[in-house]
């Protein structure tokens, strides 16, 4: 096993590939197309262009807050299988949206270790660092879902995106962790207007409007304040709405899915107007070991599926992909502080780290339906744990 780098672009491309370089530094091809043309993964591209090698044999420990998520299980298993001598340690609570599961298949792993922990329990958290003394901190961990904080109360939002956060920052101070990644959200820079062109940037106030999105803004503000007052070496990432397999069904792609799929109504809020950027999970996944492993400590940096398509455009598409009626969707009421707009700016990760995304929505969608079809003990068990999901959805 090996690191990727340089040496990994065949030397039989020569010149060729320095045009491809040049063409892609001047924006004027994506990483797909350089990938697609030079037959070299978008991986081994983005290790050339951003001049830091993967050391793929490495022995490291990374400690996963809430890896037993949607976004957290897939990223697990996305290190799992790139870096095989990492041990991962998945610390998570299992509320109702952890999902032991989602990473059934690694659970028995020798590599794997999973603890049920609160990153609120500051006694918990201290002994699994003491214990692991991780190499890596990574956080997934928070209350996720938009439509519980503005319908069933914040304290539950506040504990985890806020004190847990500082906790995570207080053991990574106190361990001397050398790296951090938390994640966030574009919805704390609130809304664009629907006809806006501007983009969210990391320089963009933090303007939310909703109690999840405040929420996650103050975890954020203390990762920069700790960063700036005691240097813990720590990085946060902005994400567009991820979609992909082992999502709950409380989130509108899975949820509509398996009501179109059961011949039961896609409740849109308002009349589906609202932009979302949609990211596909595995592309986020990428992104996110490009910062753990190269970003640059202190830093802020968006993470954009560049795909942005109204709720309604998403509702439809998916019935098509399905075979199902347009009648199946209903307009339910708009929810209070919906915000109308998300677009990320991800220039800057995309010239420091080589990253952008690969996966189409249109082209991906079908894959990820196909998942839900394909996996319907899985889906039993969310249904087996939660009876309905409907009254929050959005
Ligand atoms: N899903 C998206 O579209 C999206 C977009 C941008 C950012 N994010 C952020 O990404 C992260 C993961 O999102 P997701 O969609 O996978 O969420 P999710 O709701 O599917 O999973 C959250 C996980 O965190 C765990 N958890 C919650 N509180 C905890 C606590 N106090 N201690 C330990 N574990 C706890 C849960 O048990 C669950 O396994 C979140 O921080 C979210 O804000 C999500």
């Amino acid at each position: 096993m090996k690191k990727l780098g340089r040496k990994d672009i065949p030397r039989d491309f020569g010149e060729r590939f320095e045009i491809l370089e040049k063409l892609y530094k001047h924006g004027k091809v994506t990483l797909k197309e350089v990938s697609a043309l030079s037959e070299v993964s978008v991986e081994t591209l983005a290790a050339y262009f951003n001049e830091k090698e993967d050391d793929l044999t490495a022995t490291r420990t990374i400690f996963v807050a809430g890896g037993a998520g949607f976004i957290g299980s897939n990223f697990v298993r996305y290190i799992f299988n790139r870096y095989k001598n990492y041990h991962i340690i998945n610390y998570d609570k299992l509320t109702y949206a952890g999902n032991p599961d989602n990473i059934r298949d690694i659970a028995r792993d020798s590599r794997y270790t999973f603890i049920q922990g609160d990153i609120s329990d500051a006694s918990v958290l201290n002994e699994t660092f003491e214990t692991y003394q991780p190499d890596f901190v990574i956080n997934f961990a928070a209350e996720t879902h938009v439509g519980r904080s503005v319908f069933l109360g914040v304290k539950e939002f506040v504990n985890s995106n806020v004190m847990g956060v500082v906790h995570l920052l207080e053991a990574v101070r106190n361990y001397k962790t050398p790296r951090f990644v938390h994640i966030s959200t574009d919805e704390t820079y609130g809304t664009l207007e629907i006809d806006d062109s501007r983009l969210f940037t990391e320089e963009s106030p933090f303007l939310p409007n909703v109690p999840y999105a405040a929420a996650k803004a103050g975890g954020d503000l203390m990762c920069r304040a700790f960063y700036q007052s005691f240097k813990v070496p720590v990085i946060v990432t902005h994400a567009s709405n991820n979609y992909g397999a082992y999502q709950y069904p409380e989130k509108a792609i899975p949820f509509w899915t398996l009501q179109a799929l059961n011949d039961e109504p896609l409740p849109i809020h308002g009349k589906g107007q609202h932009v979302r950027d949609w990211l596909y999970v595995e592309d986020h996944c990428r992104a996110l070991d490009l910062v753990l492993h190269k970003g640059t400590l202190g830093q802020v940096y968006n993470i954009g599926g560049q795909s942005e398509r109204t709720i309604l455009d998403a509702a439809r598409l998916i019935l098509k992909i399905l075979g199902k009626p347009r009648s199946l969707i209903t307009f339910i009421e708009d929810r209070p502080g919906n915000d109308v707009k998300y677009a990320l700016d991800i220039k800057k990760i995309k010239n420091e780290l080589a990253w952008e995304p690969t996966h189409e929505f249109e082209k991906t969608l079908p894959r990820v339906l196909d998942w839900y079809q394909e996996n319907p003990r899985w889906v039993k068990g969310v249904f087996n744990r939660a009876k309905q999901f409907n009254a929050y959805v959005g």
